[in-house]
């Protein structure tokens, strides 16, 4: 699968924009602010319909425009598919092959993509919230079903923790919500785990291979709710721990048990990189779990995801440059970058090179 082309309209400071990309390479340069990563992101949205770094759609609008359109062609076993967003008047409209999609999600399992910038590179000594975030990227589009759960979830959440907050508690309604999230809650719980689980095993063998065998990472799933088997009897001690408590609860007005505490425990050689990893090993880890993340959609769907590497290898030693690159060969790849340097240029072998000036495409050249 990969990205032939792009058409932009009104899409941050791109007022219109039409480009064909290589299927192998596309390196996109160009001096500080001048909308490298604002082209990633509009391609990133055909893969989850939402930008890697807003969650505000309306932000993607051009200054002082009342819409965008961007519109992707893709090739995908052979055949084109077309994709096109718009944000407007009317809210987000999705089309998929020129067909108007029902629902949001219809957009998942169209285009995967994988986006990895320096912000992903702190994501194993970052807080909590940043290694959930990543697990759930990757389960929705893996699992288009669980980012229904999520939302689920995390509304029903809202709900209990607005109720924590009131004067008089309604108890019924409370055990009503606690149903409701021990449902949801348990269903992530068990998708989480398994993911976990095959993330562990991908990850240690990329992070064995980067270190020459050195460092052997390993992952597993940390969660405040005992881990249990049956979906049943996951579900059934979610809301033992919600009752339990509830007391607590109701003192700190929000909710402290349930998935949405959840993390990962990463350690290497059983010391838990997040609080004690240099910061060596604490990029390793992260790179072998983007590029874990690349395998698994890959065995998952049998797609090999796009890639796009926003400043990221200008954060990285030559030799996990060269790893990274030489790993993804049968991906397309989205490379930005303000300086492209001799040593990078020798890992490019086949491609295209773009130069972006002030939201336009002024350069374009192939390697
Ligand atoms: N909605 C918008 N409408 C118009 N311009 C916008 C919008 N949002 C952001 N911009 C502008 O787009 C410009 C380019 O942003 P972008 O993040 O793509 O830069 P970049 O080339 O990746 O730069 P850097 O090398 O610093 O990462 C910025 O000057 C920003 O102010
Ligand atoms: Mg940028």
């Amino acid at each position: 699968m990969y990205l032939k082309k792009i058409e932009l309209k009104n899409f941050r400071n791109y007022e219109k924009l039409e480009i064909l990309f290589d299927k192998k390479i596309n390196v996109i340069t160009g001096k500080n602010a001048q909308g490298k990563t604002n082209l990633l992101e509009s391609l990133y949205i055909m893969s989850l319909g939402k930008s890697f770094r807003t969650n505000k759609d309306i932000d993607m609008i051009g200054f002082g425009k009342d819409y965008f359109r961007a519109k992707s062609t893709s090739i995908k076993e052979g055949r084109e598919l077309e994709i096109e967003i718009s944000i407007g008047k009317e809210g987000k409209i999705i089309k998929i092959n020129g067909i108007k999609a029902e629902r949001n999600i219809d957009i998942l399992e169209n285009v995967f993509m994988v986006v990895f910038s320096p912000e992903d590179l702190k994501i194993v000594k970052d807080e909590p919230e940043k290694r959930r975030r990543f697990i759930d990227r990757e389960l929705c589009l893996l699992k288009p079903v669980y980012y229904k759960y999520l939302g689920r979830y995390k509304k029903i959440l809202q709900q209990r923790n607005s109720l924590l907050k009131q004067q008089e508690i309604n108890e019924d309604l409370l055990a009503v919500w606690d149903e409701n999230l021990a449902e949801y809650g348990a269903k992530i719980i068990q998708e989480r785990s398994h993911f976990i689980e095959k993330l562990n095993v991908i990850s240690r063998d990329i992070s064995t291979r980067i270190t020459n065998g050195k460092e052997k990472l390993e992952i597993s799933y940390e969660s405040n709710v005992e881990k249990k088997e049956s979906l049943a009897e996951q579900k059934y001690y979610l809301k033992k721990a919600l009752s339990k408590n509830i007391k607590y609860d109701i003192f700190r007005r929000n909710t402290s048990v349930g998935p949405h505490k959840d993390d990962m425990i990463l350690t290497i050689e059983g010391i838990d990189i997040r609080r004690f990893g240099s910061q060596g090993q604490q990029r390793t880890a992260a790179l072998s779990l983007k590029l874990a993340e690349i395998k698994m959609i890959k065995e998952e769907t049998g797609f090999s995801p796009i890639l796009l590497l926003d400043d990221v290898l200008s954060e990285l030693d030559q030799e996990r440059q060269k790893f990274l690159i030489e790993s993804m060969e049968e991906v397309q790849l989205f490379i930005t970058t303000t300086e492209l340097n001799e040593e990078l240029k020798k890992h490019l072998w086949k491609g295209k090179i773009f130069l972006v000036e002030k939201g336009k495409v002024t350069k374009m050249e192939k390697i």
